[in-house]
C-alpha cells in the first residue's frame, strides 16, 4: 500500500473513493460540508433520511454524488464529537479501510486528519492512519495453497491535511507510520510462522537478511561460542532440542561512535512446550508465539534503519526451542549463569528468564545507555492486564516513564508493576543462589525480579508482552506489538 499527502479540496479529487467523517448525530465534517454544498446537498439529504447517523463503526458507500470527480463517497460514522479521542479516531480509520477493501476501489482519498482529536496534532493523525490502515489489510496467507479471497487490493491512499503548510509534516509522519507498520508486519509474519519453519536458525537468517539490506553489523553466536562465554543458563534450555540454539547480535549505528547504545533484548523461544515440566495440550500451538519478543526486536531494527534514526542500537536475541528430551534439563537441576550466579531450575517451563539472564549479562559489554528486554514471559501477565497493556517493570523510573509515554502516544500501551525488594524473597532457593520460579503469587513481578538480578549494571526495563503480542480465538494471530511503542521510545531518544 502506498500513501501520499495532499492538501486540497475534496470535490476536485479524481479518485475511486473519497472518505468523509460524520459525527453523531448527523453532522458532516468540514470536507463533507464542502462536498455537500457542491453536490446540491446530496450528502445531507441522505443523512436526514436516516441512512447514516454517525454512529461509531458504521459506514455508508455512495455512488454518483453530483459535481464530484470521484467514483464513490464513503461516509464513516465517528460517534459523538465531544467523545472523539485516540481510540475513536483509530476506529474510524479501521472501519473506513475495512469497507474500502470490500469495495472495488484500488485507491482512495481520505479526509480524516482534519478532525480534531484532543491533544493530537496532524502528524499524529497521519501516522496513526497509516499504521491502522496497514494493520487492517494485513493477512498471513503465505502458507495457504490458495488465497482465501480474490478481491482487488487497495493500493494507493491519499491522506489529506487541512493546510498546505502541513504537507511536509504530513510526509514525515506518513514515512514514520509506514516504517512502524512495516516493522509490525515483519514481527507479525515471524510470529505467525509455525515452529517447524521459524526455528532459531530461521531467526538468525532473518537477522542476516536485515543486516544485508540495511548494512547492519551482525554476529550469530553458536553453541560453542556460548559455551566459551559460560552461558550455562541459556544452554540449559537448549538441551532438550535438536535445533541448535543461536545468540543473535545486531548492531545499528546511526549516531556518532561516542554515543552509548540502547540495547534491546528479545526472548526468542521458537516453541515452548514447557520442557520436562510439560504444558497441558490445550492451545499449546500458541507457544509458537513465544519468540514474539525477538520478532519485535527485528521489526524495530527494520523501522529504525528505514527511518535512519540518529541513535546507536544493539539487538540481542537468545533463540532456542524448549522441548522435553532425554537430555533436557530436569526440575531440580542447578545451572551456572554467565554472571556466575547459580540457578535452581524448579520448573523447566520458566525458561524465558533462563535464556534472558545470560543475554542481559552479555549486554554489559556494550556499555549501554539503557537496556530494554521484551518477552512473552508470564501467563500471570495475561491474567493481570489482558490484551490491552504490556507489563512494564524497571529499575529506573525515568526510563519507565519514557516507555509508558511512547505506549500512550502510539496506543500500544504498557502498565507499570512494582519491582520492590520484598518480592525478591520469593526466589529463595535452599540449594542455589536463586530459584527460577517464585510461587503462585505475583508471577509477573517475580519473573522480573529474577531478571533484575542480571541487570544491575545499567538502567533496565522489562516489557512482558505475553498478553499483547498475539490474539487467541477466532482472530488468532500476532499483533506486531510492541513495535510501535519501541520505535517511538527510540524516536524520543533522538531529541534528548
Ligand atoms: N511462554 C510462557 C509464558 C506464557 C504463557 C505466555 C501463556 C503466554 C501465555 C513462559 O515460558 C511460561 O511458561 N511461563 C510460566 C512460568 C511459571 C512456570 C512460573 C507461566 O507463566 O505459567
Ligand atoms: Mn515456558
Ligand atoms: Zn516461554
Amino acid at each position: 500500500m502506498e500513501f501520499s499527502i495532499k492538501s486540497g479540496i475534496p470535490e476536485k479529487q479524481r479518485t475511486a473513493c473519497i472518505v468523509i467523517g460524520v459525527f453523531e448525530p448527523r453532522k458532516l465534517s468540514p470536507a463533507g460540508e464542502s462536498i455537500d454544498q457542491l453536490s446540491g446537498h446530496a450528502l445531507s439529504d441522505i443523512i436526514r433520511r436516516g441512512d447514516m447517523d454517525g454512529k461509531s463503526g458504521t459506514t455508508l458507500l455512495l455512488h454518483n454524488v453530483p459535481n464530484t470527480l470521484c467514483d464513490r463517497v464513503l461516509l464513516v460514522g465517528l460517534g459523538k464529537e465531544r467523545e472523539f479521542k485516540d481510540k475513536e479516531y483509530r476506529d474510524a480509520v479501521r472501519a473506513a479501510i475495512k469497507t474500502l477493501s470490500e469495495t472495488g476501489s484500488t485507491d482512495a482519498s481520505i479526509f480524516l486528519a482534519e478532525l480534531p482529536v484532543k491533544r493530537r496534532d496532524t502528524a499524529w493523525k497521519i501516522e496513526q492512519t497509516v499504521v491502522v490502515a496497514m494493520e487492517t489489510v494485513y493477512r498471513f496467507d503465505q502458507l495457504k495453497s490458495q488465497p482465501d479471497e480474490t478481491r482487488r487490493p487497495l493500493r494507493k491512499i491519499v491522506l489529506n491535511v487541512p493546510h498546505r503548510d502541513e504537507l511536509a509534516i504530513g510526509e514525515m509522519a506518513a514515512a514514520r507510520g509506514q516504517a512502524i507498520a512495516n516493522g509490525m508486519n515483519l514481527a507479525k509474519d515471524l510470529g505467525n510462522l509455525p515452529g517447524n519453519i521459524c526455528t532459531p536458525a530461521y531467526l538468525a537468517q532473518q537477522a542476516k537478511d536485515l543486516a544485508k539490506t540495511y548494512k547492519l553489523k551482525l554476529e550469530v553466536l553458536e553453541q560453542k561460542d556460548m559455551e566459551a562465554l559460560k552461558m550455562g543458563s541459556l544452554l540449559s534450555v537448549a538441551r532438550g532440542s535438536r535445533q541448535p540454539a543461536k545468540l543473535i547480535v545486531l548492531q545499528y549505528q546511526g549516531g556518532n561512535k561516542k554515543q552509548k547504545p540502547l540495547v534491546l533484548v528479545g526472548k526468542g523461544i521458537t516453541f515452548d512446550s514447557g520442557g520436562i515440566s510439560l504444558k497441558p495440550g490445550a492451545e499449546m500451538d500458541e507457544m509458537k508465539y513465544d519468540m514474539c519478543g525477538a520478532a519485535s526486536v527485528l521489526g524495530t531494527f527494520q523501522a529504525v534503519a528505514q527511518l535512519k534514526l540518529p541513535i546507536n542500537l544493539v539487538g540481542i536475541i537468545p533463540a532456542t526451542e524448549n522441548l522435553p528430551d532425554g537430555n533436557a534439563s530436569k526440575p531440580g537441576d542447578i545451572v551456572t549463569s554467565m554472571s556466575g550466579q547459580t540457578i535452581e531450575i524448579l520448573n523447566t517451563d520458566a525458561e524465558g528468564r533462563l535464556i534472558l539472564c545470560d543475554a542481559l549479562t552479555y549486554a554489559e559489554r556494550f556499555d549501554p545507555e539503557a537496556v530494554v528486554d521484551i518477552a512473552t514471559l508470564t501467563g500471570a501477565c495475561v491474567i493481570a492486564l489482558g490484551g490491552q497493556a504490556s507489563g512494564l517493570l524497571s529499575n529506573h523510573d525515568a526510563l519507565a516513564r519514557e516507555l509508558l509515554h511512547a505506549g500512550e502516544h502510539t496506543g500500544d500501551r504498557a502498565w507499570q508493576l512494582p519491582l520492590w525488594d520484598e518480592y525478591q524473597e520469593q526466589l529463595k532457593s535452599n540449594f542455589a543462589d536463586m530459584a527460577n520460579i517464585g510461587g503462585r503469587q505475583a508471577g509477573t513481578i517475580t519473573a522480573a525480579c529474577f531478571l533484575s538480578r542480571f541487570a544491575k549494571k545499567y538502567d533496565w526495563a522489562h516489557l512482558d508482552i505475553a498478553g499483547t503480542a498475539w490474539k487467541s480465538g477466532k482472530e488468532k494471530g500476532a499483533t506486531g506489538r510492541p513495535v510501535p511503542l519501541l520505535v517511538h521510545f527510540l524516536i524520543g531518544k533522538c531529541k534528548g
